[in-house]
């Protein structure tokens, strides 16, 4: 097969790339990638010099260049988006321009070559936020978004849902909680948490820190695509969870033990404008029909998270050097 992957040097698409070839080592991958500050081609060092990967630097905009990538490939699965809340409530234009416009364009060429199948990345923030009795979002939750990212994903789902209805452009939709994992960018709360306590800086905890995400780790994630990928039902969208939901205050306690510091490293800044208090997922649909679950325990996870965080020193003061965006210009001139 030939995959067409957007996004492939941010967190998830990295990941979703080294898992892919691991286990379809035959199968030949296009990243197409703008660099954006997320974009980080050192999360791809071992495997940039295999024959079966190509790397792309372009925009998911730019009409031509994915008209002729879209053509090459059986597959686009697209992760390709402004994915920070925080940004995007400070500079939302972007995100309409990449996360709407750059997959409608992305949809146009599937089209336009014949109906290439389609995965679309989405997030659980399309369905807006709990109270704390709630019950967890499913495939049924009406959209409700909450952010300029969020209303942002929300419109690309919907473009995306129409081309089926509308083209019959076989497609399918995932929607996740909060991934953690290697290669996360170090803006984001666990990988913040960490290095900041590695340069002895205090930990930035939003308003009173109770509100509450569901964890899940970034290949249990890939794993529940590559489901989806493999035996989803084309239309449909799947809600993926952790089953593993904690608040934020209590992810900086669990980092705090687990690298030996104290509480007082905790500081209550400005809460985010409109923050979303809780997200929890019910992922019944696709354990039932495809038999997936999260397999990684959190406690474990979050520990060799940490422990690779400490090991690979060098690729976070990279991005906080700004370093890691000559790579690109080293590897391919
Ligand atoms: P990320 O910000 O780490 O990576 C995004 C990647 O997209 C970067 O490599 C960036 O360079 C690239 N990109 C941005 N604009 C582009 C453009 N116009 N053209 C081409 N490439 C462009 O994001 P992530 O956390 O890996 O998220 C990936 C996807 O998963 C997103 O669609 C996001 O909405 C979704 N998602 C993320 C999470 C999470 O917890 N991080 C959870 C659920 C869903
Ligand atoms: O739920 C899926 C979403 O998870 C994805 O769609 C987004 O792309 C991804 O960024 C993530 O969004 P969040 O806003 O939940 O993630 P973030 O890591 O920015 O924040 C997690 C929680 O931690 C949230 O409640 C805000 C809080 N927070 C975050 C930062 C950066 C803090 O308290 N302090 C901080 O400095």
């Amino acid at each position: 097969m030939k995959i067409l992957v957007t996004g492939g040097a941010g967190f998830i698409g990295s990941n979703f790339i080294h898992y892919w070839l691991g286990k379809h080592p035959d199968d030949n991958i296009i990243n197409l990638d703008l660099l954006t500050y997320a974009g980080n081609l050192e999360n791809l060092k071992e495997i940039e010099h295999l024959n079966n990967y190509e790397f792309v630097r372009g925009d998911i905009c730019d009409r031509d260049l994915v008209n002729d990538l879209v053509k090459k490939v059986d597959l686009i699965v697209h992760f390709a988006a402004e994915s920070h809340v925080d940004r995007s409530v400070f500079s939302p234009r972007k995100f309409v321009d990449t996360n709407i416009a750059g997959t409608h364009n992305l949809l146009e060429a599937a089209r336009n070559t014949g109906g290439v199948r389609f995965h679309h990345i989405s997030t659980d923030e399309v369905y807006g936020h709990l109270g704390p009795n709630d019950p967890p979002f499913n495939e049924k939750t009406p959209y409700a978004p909450r952010s300029p990212y969020s209303a942002s994903k929300a419109a690309s789902d919907m473009l995306v849902q129409v081309y089926f209805t509308t083209y019959k452009l076989p497609i399918t939709i995932s929607h996740c909680s909060n991934n953690y994992g290697r290669f996360q960018f170090p803006e984001k709360l666990i990988p913040l948490i960490i290095t900041n306590l590695m340069l002895g800086k205090k930990i930035p905890l939003y308003g009173d820190g109770k509100q509450i995400r569901d964890w899940i780790h970034v290949d249990d994630h890939n794993r529940g695509v590559e489901t989806i990928i493999e035996k989803g039902r084309i239309g449909d969208t799947y809600c993926l969870g952790g089953n593993n939901e904690v608040t934020n205050i209590d992810i900086a306690r669990m980092i705090l033990d687990i690298m030996g510091h104290d509480e007082d490293k905790i500081e209550h800044v400005a809460d985010r404008p409109g923050h979303d208090v809780r997200y929890a997922i019910d992922f019944s649909k696709i354990n039932k029909e495809l038999n997936w679950e999260p397999k990684i325990d959190f406690q474990k996870g979050l520990r060799e998270k940490i422990k690779w965080m400490i090991e690979n020193e060098q690729w976070w003061r990279r991005i906080r050097s700004g370093e890691y965006q000559d790579y690109y210009k080293q590897q391919y001139g």
